[in-house]
C-alpha cells in the first residue's frame, strides 16, 4: 500500500476495525480483510458471479461484431484486417473488467482509462521493484490519472454509478464509515483495478497463441465448440461441461504460463522429503518448479502438449497443479477468468480465421525476469501479428 502511494493515515484506516456501527456481519473485520471477503462473495458461483459473468459474455459478443463490422467496412475486407494480438485482447479483457466492476461511469470519466492502464501494465513491475521516480516518469504518469479518475468516480452520487458490482458499493461505504480520505480510497481501488485487470488478459492471449502454432488444434477446436452456437445464442453451460479438448488446453495453458508463488508462514515445524522446515520461517512455493517437475508430469513437462489433460485428466487434481494456488487463499477469481477466457476463444475461432501475418512469426516470448502476478508477461516488442477474416467455411 505504502509503494503504490496510500498515505499513512489511509494504511491506518485500512487496518483499523472499530468505529463501524452499521454493519452486523464483519463489524470485527479491517479493510483489507474486508475486500478479500467481498470478492470471494462476488466471485463465488451463484447471482453475484452470474452479475458479472452476464455482462462480460455479452461485452466479447459485443466487442467480436465490431471487430466484424471493421473488417466488413475494410474496402479490401476480402483480404481481412491484420493487428496485433495481445493488445486487441489487453483492450478486451481491461474493458470488460472495468465495466464489470466499475460499470459504465468511469469510462465516462477517463475515456482513455483502458488505455493508461495499459501503458501502465506494460511496467507495472516498477512498482513491484519500488523504482525511483525519475526513471520510470511514464508508468507514474499513467497512474495518476487513473488516481484522478477514480477520484472523480467515487465524487460522484452512488446513484449515478449504480451498475458497479455489488462489492465495489459495499467496500466504499465501508471506507466512508472510517472516513478514508478520497485520495485514498482512489488508490485503494486502484489496486483492486490493477490485481482484477492485470491477469485476465493474459491467459486468453497465451492459449490462442499456443492453438495458432499448432494449426490442425484450431480446426479441432471449432469442431468441438460448434453445438455452443445456435440460433437460441451461446451456450457457456455447453462450453463448460462438453469441450475437454478446450478444456485440456486451458489447463495445459496455466501449466506452462503460471508464475506466482504461494508464500505460507510456518507456525510450526514441518518435515518434508527428508528435510525439517523450522517454525517462524516464511515458505515460498513456486508454481514454475511444481509445473515444471518431470516427476508429476512426465519427461516431457518443459514442453506444451495439448492433449496432456485429456490423456490424463488425473492430472488435474495433481498436487503439483497450482495455477491459482491453493488452501485457504485459493484465487476466487478462477471461475471468471476461465470462463470470459474460453468464451473468447471459442467466439473468435467461430467468427474469424486467424493467420500468422507474416507466418514466420516466432513464438510470443514470456518475460521469465520480471516479477509478475498470476501468469507470465508477455515480452514487450513479441505480440502476435494476426490477420482475421471473416469465416465462410465451416468445419
Ligand atoms: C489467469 C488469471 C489468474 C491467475 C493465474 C491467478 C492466480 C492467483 C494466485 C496464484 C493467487 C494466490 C494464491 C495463493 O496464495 O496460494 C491468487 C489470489 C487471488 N486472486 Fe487470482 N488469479 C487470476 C485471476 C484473478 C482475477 C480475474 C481475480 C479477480 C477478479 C482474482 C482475484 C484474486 C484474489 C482476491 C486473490 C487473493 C485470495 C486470498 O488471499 O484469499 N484473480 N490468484
Amino acid at each position: 500500500m505504502k509503494t503504490i502511494g496510500i498515505s499513512k493515515e489511509g494504511i491506518k484506516k485500512a487496518f483499523q476495525s472499530e468505529g463501524v456501527t452499521n454493519t452486523a456481519r464483519h463489524d470485527d473485520k479491517h479493510l483489507v480483510a474486508l475486500c478479500k471477503i467481498y470478492q470471494v462473495q462476488q466471485l463465488y458461483p451463484g447471482k453475484r458471479l452470474h452479475e458479472l459473468l452476464h455482462p462480460a459474455l455479452a461485452y466479447i459478443n459485443r466487442r467480436l461484431d465490431v471487430l466484424e463490422a471493421n473488417t466488413l467496412s475494410n474496402p479490401a475486407h476480402e483480404g481481412g484486417i491484420t493487428l496485433s494480438l495481445y493488445s486487441m485482447i489487453s483492450e478486451t479483457f481491461t474493458e470488460l473488467g472495468q465495466e464489470a466492476y466499475f460499470g459504465k461511469t468511469l469510462a465516462e470519466i477517463e475515456p482513455k482509462m483502458v488505455s493508461l492502464f495499459m501503458d501502465f501494465d506494460a511496467v507495472a513491475w516498477q512498482v513491484l521493484y519500488q523504482y525511483p521516480t525519475l526513471l520510470c516518469r511514464r508508468m507514474v504518469r499513467s497512474k495518476a490519472r487513473m488516481q484522478a479518475a477514480l477520484e472523480g468516480y467515487f465524487s460522484r452520487p452512488v446513484k449515478d454509478r449504480s451498475d458497479a458490482a455489488w462489492m465495489i458499493l459495499e467496500l466504499e461505504s465501508d471506507m466512508n464509515r472510517r472516513d478514508v480520505s478520497l485520495p485514498d480510497i482512489a488508490l485503494f481501488f486502484f489496486q483492486l483495478y490493477w490485481s482484477i485487470n492485470g491477469n485476465m488478459k493474459k491467459a486468453p492471449f497465451w492459449m490462442l497463441s499456443f492453438i495458432l502454432f499448432r494449426p490442425g488444434l484450431v480446426d479441432a477446436i471449432r469442431k468441438e465448440v460448434q453445438p455452443a452456437f445456435s440460433a437460441d445464442g451461446f451456450s457457456m453451460d455447453y462450453l463448460s461441461n462438453s469441450c475437454p479438448l478446450l478444456h485440456s488446453v486451458w489447463d495445459e495453458t496455466l501449466r506452462v504460463t503460471a508464475f506466482a508463488a504461494s508464500v505460507r508462514f510456518l507456525t510450526e515445524d514441518v518435515r518434508i522429503g527428508g528435510k525439517i522446515l523450522r517454525r517462524g520461517n516464511r515458505l515460498m512455493i513456486p508454481q514454475r518448479q511444481l509445473h515444471f517437475n518431470p516427476h508429476a508430469f512426465g519427461e516431457d513437462a518443459a514442453s506444451f502438449n495439448h492433449k496432456r489433460f485429456l490423456e490424463q485428466s488425473k492430472l488435474k487434481k495433481h498436487s503439483s497443479f497450482r495455477p491459482f494456488g491453493g488452501g485457504t487463499t485459493l484465487c476466487p477469481g478462477r471461475r471468471l477468468t476461465e470462463k470470459t477466457s474460453l468464451a473468447f476463444v471459442a467466439m473468435i475461432l467461430q467468427k474469424f480465421d486467424l493467420e500468422l501475418e507474416p507466418h514466420t512469426q516466432s513464438f510470443p516470448i514470456a518475460t521469465e525476469g520480471n516479477p509478475s502476478i498470476g501468469l507470465v508477461d508477455v515480452e514487450q516488442g513479441s505480440d502476435l501479428k494476426v490477420n482475421l477474416r471473416i469465416r465462410t467455411t465451416v468445419v
